[in-house]
């Protein structure tokens, strides 16, 4: 049981002649990264990741994880990009995007540090008072200014709070074993640190301690969640596309992308999934979207968004393509009551589901979409739970780096992040 490619509806924009081309390129793709020998072979220590992690740093985030639960009210991941969006993806699907009204036995989890907004820190801080605070600091490089700026806030809060000595029990740093800013900071002040391992990039990292610690605080099973991605890293090895949907997946967003298809919608049914969605467009948009290539990776969330994007995808410029997620099993359902005299003209859905009804909705629309020239590629996932989702983001990850491969691209750097960044500091007046 685990996440299915269904290409059913492909068949009339992607013929075998072209899957058989594309086919041995998505072979020397397999080759060159699992011979680590392509472009920014130094950052694919997440292919091994699920079985070869540091079982001794597991050991511990399970153990801090429970003494968080124990000591905190308010749990604080100041992190940006790679360093927050998968914990926070995860945490949204699996438990809920109202996790901190729902969830009373597990400390409220908040994000700072991802933006520069005064107003958001500031909401952030008047939340905080008269509980008890802890912060996870995340930086691989340990010198990302939104971050920093979080930090020092929050560091000053905790310090002023219970003085330096409780405070540093309050404090944990997951950022790299040797080197930056953080690593310092932390090694000098005495703070509990995790390690982002040497070769695994920011938007790979939500298996290594930067996902799993605040994964874990928030009461998820992480164990079963790593042995999804373990039964997807012995899964998805197959070379022949035909084998291994993980690289069809690839090829197909490929082809696409050279019929002018060049915007990828990720949709789902369930609003829950729309941090993973965020999360999504991160992983494939700084992996892809390089040396003038890269498909324009963008989300929605069905229904919702049948009511506002729907007729730009139907109708619209036929530059585009989706990938629907269709969840098998749903969490809970509803019956929908008869109501004497049916004002509401809802009767004819009287005794069925809401899960029922949300079904018939998406294959409506795939055959909608599909009709008016949209591709349509469906992902099956027979339910929401820790080991499907280790196994779902492991399966994207995978692919997101053969499509890189595919395009001809570094899918593991981001040289053009460092644009913004170099024009800002010299306008902040940073020597
Ligand atoms: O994927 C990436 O490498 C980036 O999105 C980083 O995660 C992001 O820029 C944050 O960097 P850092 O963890 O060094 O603060």
């Amino acid at each position: 049981m685990a996440t299915k490619l269904n290409t059913k509806y492909l068949d009339r924009f992607i013929s075998d002649y072209e899957y058989e081309s594309i086919s041995p390129f998505v072979r020397t793709a397999h080759d060159l990264l699992h011979s680590k020998t392509g472009l920014g072979n130094e950052f694919t220590g997440w292919v091994e990741l699920p079985t070869e992690y540091d079982k001794d740093e597991f050991d511990r985030i399970k153990t801090v994880a429970k003494k968080i639960q124990d000591d905190t009210d308010i749990f604080i991941v100041i992190g940006i990009g790679g360093s927050y969006l998968g914990a926070r993806a995860v945490i949204e699907f699996l438990k809920s995007q109202h996790y901190n009204a729902l969830y009373k036995t597990t400390p409220d989890i908040y994000f700072a540090g991802n933006n520069i907004c005064p107003e958001n820190l500031n909401k952030l801080i008047k939340i905080c008072a008269g509980r008890n605070v802890s912060i996870n600091m995340i930086s691989k490089s340990g010198a990302t200014t939104e971050p920093a700026i979080a930090f020092r806030v929050f560091k000053k809060l905790l310090e002023d709070k219970y003085g330096k000595e409780e405070a540093k029990k309050r404090i944990y740093c997951t950022t790299d074993a040797e080197h930056g800013n953080l690593k310092n900071l932390a090694d000098k002040e005495g703070y509990e640190t995790f390690v982002i391992p040497n070769d695994v990039g920011g938007r790979y990292s939500v298996l290594t301690a930067v996902g799993l610690l605040p994964i874990a605080v928030a009461g998820i099973d992480i164990d079963n969640f790593m042995l999804g991605a373990k039964h997807a890293q012995d899964e998805l090895l197959d070379p022949e596309l035909n084998n291994n949907d993980c690289y069809k997946y690839a090829a197909i967003r490929n082809i696409l992308y050279k019929k002018g298809k060049e915007i990828e919608i990720l949709e789902s049914y369930d609003p829950n999934f729309s941090m993973m969605s965020e999360w999504f467009k991160q992983l494939f948009g700084e992996s892809e979207g390089k040396d003038g290539k890269g498909l324009f990776p963008a989300s929605m969330i069905f229904s919702t968004d049948l009511h506002s994007m729907g007729q730009l995808i139907q109708d619209g410029r036929r530059n585009i393509f989706e990938t629907v997620l269709l969840i098998d099993e749903p969490h809970c359902d509803f019956v929908i009551d008869t109501e004497p005299g049916d004002l509401d003209g809802l009767n004819f859905l009287s005794g069925k589901t809401i899960s029922y009804v949300c079904k018939k909705a998406a294959i409506g629309t795939i055959l909608a979409h599909t009709e008016g020239n949209v591709p349509n590629i469906i992902f099956n996932i027979p339910k929401v739970c820790e080991f499907e989702l280790g196994y779902l983001i492991y399966f994207l990850q995978k692919a997101c780096a053969i499509s890189g491969y595919l395009l001809g691209v570094n899918p593991f750097n981001q040289p053009g992040v460092e644009k913004y960044k170099k024009n800002m500091f010299e306008l902040l007046g940073k020597s």
